[in-house]
């Protein structure tokens, strides 16, 4: 009568037919939603017990249904009157809790060359985290999730982690990176600054760390965080972190006043005219989707090209950049205080990791 949140992400990823039910109310769907689920707005009656509740629901006799509420309790109740349908029903264990730490995989196609990249997808949070393999290792950028999930992909690939980086000090979710380089013995790379309190390699603009067949060049694009670097590998993909997206650019993070707003926004336009001065072909891959991202393997991402057609902040003046950032600031990402001191100590609160990073992403402005 359950099923738990690893289940149900593989069976997504593998594309097995299953029609996933969501019995949350319309205003917390909106929030974020498991990728491809309907949706039933009998989320009251279903508390009440109303028999019917799911009454007018059209299940599907040749797969089974996966019913999912916040926490998993109501989506038992939902279960169960469908398995009283003689319907196979079952309830996600811990909600969309749980499936805040739900992922998929794309790997991004790339011609000619040995090296492989896959984009690691937290769907619900959209934090995207990125392997990157050739030869015998691999690296690992932006590391969202568990350890465990980076080594066995790494593994099923034949590669050795040996080296893990974080673009900036993450505010939205606890960065696994400096667990995952403990884990793998791989060495942590961070950009330069002063603010977490733990050793690591430091990158400076311009510094490149290179395997034979892999060249990461670190560019420091201060706004987002005053640390935030940029990743190119082989002078031809950009991972952009928070800087910049397909269709947004980054938000400044952690102001403390509009007056900081404006100068971190500053910062940001000279970062992003510097992204803007790479080859146009460059492929950039964010840290983030603004969206749950679907299992569908498709890489999120876009051309450089592309990226300043769609995003007309990239073509207004500094003045004009600066103010209509400093408006549109969305609100700041829930638990970020605390969520930054864990990530400025190294720390990784097991036991509150979900209690921590609930909620939808916001780290864009669009
Ligand atoms: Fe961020």
């Amino acid at each position: 009568m359950t099923i738990d949140v690893e289940t149900l992400r593989t069976w997504l990823e593998e594309g097995r037919p299953v029609m996933v039910l969501d019995v949350r109310p319309a205003a917390e769907r909106a929030e974020w939603a498991i990728p491809g689920s309907l949706h039933v707005n009998a989320y009251d009656a279903l508390r009440a017990r109303d028999p019917a509740a799911l009454a007018g629901v059209d299940v599907p006799s040749d797969q089974p249904v996966v019913t999912v509420c916040a926490a998993g309790k109501t989506s038992q109740i939902a279960a169960e009157q469908l398995a009283a349908r003689g319907v196979e029903a079952m309830s996600l264990l811990g909600g969309m809790k749980a499936w805040s730490l739900a992922w998929n995989a794309a790997e991004v196609p790339i011609r000619g060359s040995s090296v492989r990249v896959i984009q690691v997808r937290r769907t619900g949070k959209g934090c995207l985290s990125y392997l990157i393999g050739a030869g015998e290792e691999a690296f690992v950028i932006d590391a969202s999730l568990d350890s465990q999930v980076y080594l066995d992909l790494a593994r099923s690939h034949g590669w050795q982690i040996t080296s893990v980086f974080d673009t900036h000090i993450h505010a939205d979710h606890l960065s696994r990176s400096r667990q995952l380089a403990e884990r793998s013995g791989a060495m942590l790379f961070l950009p330069e600054q002063q603010r977490v309190s733990f050793p690591f390699m430091a990158m400076r603009d311009g510094d490149t760390y290179a395997t034979p067949q892999v060249m990461l060049t670190a560019l420091r694009t201060p706004g987002h965080t005053p640390e935030s670097t940029c990743y190119l590998l082989n002078n031809t993909i950009l991972f952009s972190g928070d800087t910049l997206f397909p269709t947004s650019i980054g938000r400044p993070d952690l102001h403390a006043n509009s007056q900081e707003a404006r100068a971190r926004s500053a910062l940001l336009y000279h970062s992003l005219h510097k992204l803007l001065a790479l080859p146009s072909v460059t492929l950039v891959l964010p840290g983030h989707a603004s969206q749950p991202v679907p299992f569908d393997g498709v890489p999120v991402g876009a051309r450089l090209v592309e990226i300043d057609e769609q995003v007309g902040l990239l073509r207004v003046t500094q003045a004009v950049f600066v103010e209509t950032l400093v408006q549109r600031l969305p609100p700041t990402p829930p638990n970020y205080e605390r969520i930054t001191r864990f990530n400025e100590a190294g720390i990784l609160p097991d036991h509150e990791v979900t209690e921590l990073e609930a909620g939808a992403n916001r780290c864009a402005i669009s």
